[in-house]
């Protein structure tokens, strides 16, 4: 097989969380799959859509082929195509004076991802499908409903259609249409799919995944959690934070904690700088300055908060009197 680097191997994610409510999708959407369905997760950024449909596809078992949804694509960017060229050059010096050059051109036909998962069998993941323009992604009609592709341009002597693998399955993930770069998806092929719509997290499954990507504790992830999702409720944010800023918070609060220093307010300025870039945009301050006092009050509310300014000042007390013990020592030795 030529194109051997796009398969991904089927094997459990590290870190993946599993709980009651990632248990309760992907067994639904494993359903839809063994019922002959492919499978479609429809949600706003950060509702875990990939990291599911990686999941649902190590589940099936069968190696992966990812596709990327691009305005740019064309059909022949799923299918394959001719592309560079194979030369052939005979040099024929059968008297020694005369010097014969035939050179050979032929185009070189390369499968693309949706060809090699329709021939063999994998599970294709075409993530963000939408971002692909409408036309682009035609061919999977036939290839969903009729079961076979069309290689439109196939090379002389191959068949210009082919028999999808009986094992071939579609796992598809989209963003809400009124995203940026997002198109309208076909009706058609929106027919063709179960589409699962995804909202954010439960508490529970947001408390697990961010324990699981930071190793905080879970109380500290839960108080991080607890102002990530009261801000979000808060529905005074552009952009509604998700799960992401959850870990970027944890981690940035590990980090830290690792290097034993304390810093005055450290907690809260990572909330403040996390929180009010990803909730608007560049220049939206009105709406920076809002979310900022909203995220200033929920961390005064944290345990965590609270210990960081104790810690500081504790630190702040031991420097003090280690140099209150050190200048006794030194008079003490100095025999005054
Ligand atoms: N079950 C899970 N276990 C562990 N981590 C998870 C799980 N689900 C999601 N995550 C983490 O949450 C974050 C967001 O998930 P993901 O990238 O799948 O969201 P998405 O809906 O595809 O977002 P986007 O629309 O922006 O692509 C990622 O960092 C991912 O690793
Ligand atoms: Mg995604």
């Amino acid at each position: 097989m030529d194109d051997a680097r796009t398969v991904i191997e089927a094997k459990p994610m590290a870190d993946f969380v599993e709980t009651p409510y990632v248990r309760d999708i992907t067994y639904r959407a494993l359903t839809y799959i063994e019922a002959g369905f492919p499978v479609h997760f429809r949600g706003a950024s950060g509702t875990g859509k990939t990291t599911l449909a990686m999941h649902v596809a190590s589940k099936i078992g069968r190696p992966i082929v990812m596709l990327h949804g691009d305005s740019e694509y064309k059909t022949s960017d799923l299918v394959g195509g001719e592309y560079g060229f194979h030369s052939r050059k005979v040099v024929d010096r059968f008297q020694s004076r005369v010097l014969k050059v035939e050179e050979d051109v032929a185009k070189r036909w390369v499968d693309n991802r949706l060809t090699v998962a329709c021939k063999y069998g994998f599970t294709l993941i075409y993530d963000e499908f939408t971002r692909s323009r409408p036309e682009a992604n035609n061919v999977l009609l036939s290839v969903l409903q009729e079961k076979v592709l069309d290689v439109a341009n196939a090379p002389a002597g191959e068949e210009s259609y082919l028999k999808v693998h009986p094992l071939f399955t579609a796992l598809f993930t989209s963003n809400p249409e009124e995203y940026a770069g997002v198109h309208k998806a076909a009706d058609a092929l929106r027919d063709r799919m179960v589409t699962i719509d995804l909202d954010y997290f439960d508490y529970e499954t947001e408390v697990a995944i961010t324990v699981a990507k930071s190793k905080l504790s879970e109380r500290d992830a839960a108080e991080i959690v607890d102002i990530v999702r009261a801000l979000r409720e808060s529905g005074r944010c552009e952009f509604a934070p998700t799960i992401r800023a959850c870990i970027m918070i944890a981690r940035a609060l590990q980090v830290q904690r690792s290097k034993g220093t304390p810093i005055p307010n450290f907690f809260m300025t990572i909330c403040q700088d996390v929180l009010t870039s990803e909730t608007s945009r560049l220049g939206a301050r009105t709406n920076q300055d809002e979310v900022r006092q909203i995220v200033k009050k929920l961390v005064e509310r944290t345990r965590i908060y609270h210990d960081e300014l104790r810690g500081v000042s504790n630190a702040k007390h031991g420097a003090e009197s280690l140099q209150k013990n050190l200048t006794l020592i030194r008079q003490q030795v100095n025999g005054r």
